[in-house]
């Protein structure tokens, strides 16, 4: 495993992605995840399973102090009102005193980067975490973060996989010393493992497309990637990646597939991203 430190956090490069897991399922999958060597996971107040990966947490054995544990504040509680109770009522449910990393799911419409880097600090000089971050930031949201907060930021969680160039916010996030998380890493399978590329290197490395995609992330100085399974058997899988390494050709190849610049989290409240 990689570990990528970012201002201060150590966070695993490869973490278990938690959306649309719920109760006893997500459950189940998070104890397994750290039964087979997972030591990241991922979750947010708006997957409504914060219980359930407490849970699992817990039914791991796996001591707590081993385990990078992100969850997310939802926009509309970034405010000074809504602010610590999200937080609180977050901590609560997942059963733990703190977590690793605090993110604001996405840029809020209220309030501005002051107000928001503001509320993030202070939960961290609350003790509520240890480290804190943004999700779905623009480079320019980013820079105007990074000189509103006191503290350090350690991470941007954004869609990055190879139909996506990410190539100026993870340009952004090594200028400001954060990790570039990547969500949807393997953009939920198809197409992507039907391109003729990732088939071949596949064949390659003999290893599956998901390790091919997954290893192309962590290739990237300073990314990681939390791809969310359901299905116990490739919870292994996607975490072995670590024994392996593409070449540069490789690397160049699968960076082709970028001109599709597609993305699968766009919705009406998304910031203007950043250029391909
Ligand atoms: N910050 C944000 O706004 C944001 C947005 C989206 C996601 N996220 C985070 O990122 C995580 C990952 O993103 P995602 O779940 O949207 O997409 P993803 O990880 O790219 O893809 C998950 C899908 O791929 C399948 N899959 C997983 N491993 C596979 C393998 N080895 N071979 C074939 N198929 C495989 C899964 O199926 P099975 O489950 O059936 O195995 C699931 O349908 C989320 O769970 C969440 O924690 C964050």
């Amino acid at each position: 495993m990689i570990t990528l430190h970012a201002n201060g956090a150590n966070i695993p490069a490869l973490g278990l992605g938690t959306w649309q897991l719920r109760g006893e399922e997500c459950a189940s999958i998070v104890e397994q995840a750290l039964r087979v060597g997972y030591r990241h996971i991922d979750t947010a107040i708006m997957y409504e399973n914060e219980e359930a990966v407490g849970e699992g947490i817990r039914a791991s054995g796996v001591d707590r102090d081993d385990i990078f544990l992100t969850t997310k504040v939802w926009p509309t509680d970034v405010t000074p009102e809504g602010f610590d109770d999200a937080v609180a009522g977050s901590l609560e449910r997942l059963g733990v005193e703190k977590v690793d990393l605090l993110l604001i799911h996405w840029p809020p419409k209220e309030h501005d980067e002051t107000v928001w880097a503001r509320l993030l600090n202070g939960a961290a000089d609350g003790g509520q975490t240890d480290h804190i971050g943004v999700s779905n930031f623009t480079s320019r949201q980013l820079g105007a973060m990074v000189q509103a907060s006191t503290r350090p930021l350690a991470c941007n969680q954004v869609e990055n996989h190879p139909y996506l160039d990410q190539s100026i916010l993870r340009a952004t996030c090594a200028e400001h010393g954060m990790a570039l998380m990547a969500y949807c890493p393997i953009f939920r399978g198809e197409p992507l493992f039907s391109e003729p590329i990732i088939e071949e290197l596949a064949k390659k490395h003999e290893r599956t497309k998901a390790q091919i995609v997954l290893r192309w992330h962590i290739q990237h100085s300073g990314c990681g990637a939390i791809p969310k399974t359901a299905t116990p058997e490739r919870l292994a899988e996607n975490k072995d990646i670590f024994d392996f390494a593409l070449a540069v050709e490789d690397m160049r190849a699968i960076k082709t597939l970028n001109v599709r610049h597609e993305r699968i989290c766009d919705f009406e409240f998304s910031p203007e991203w950043d250029a391909a």
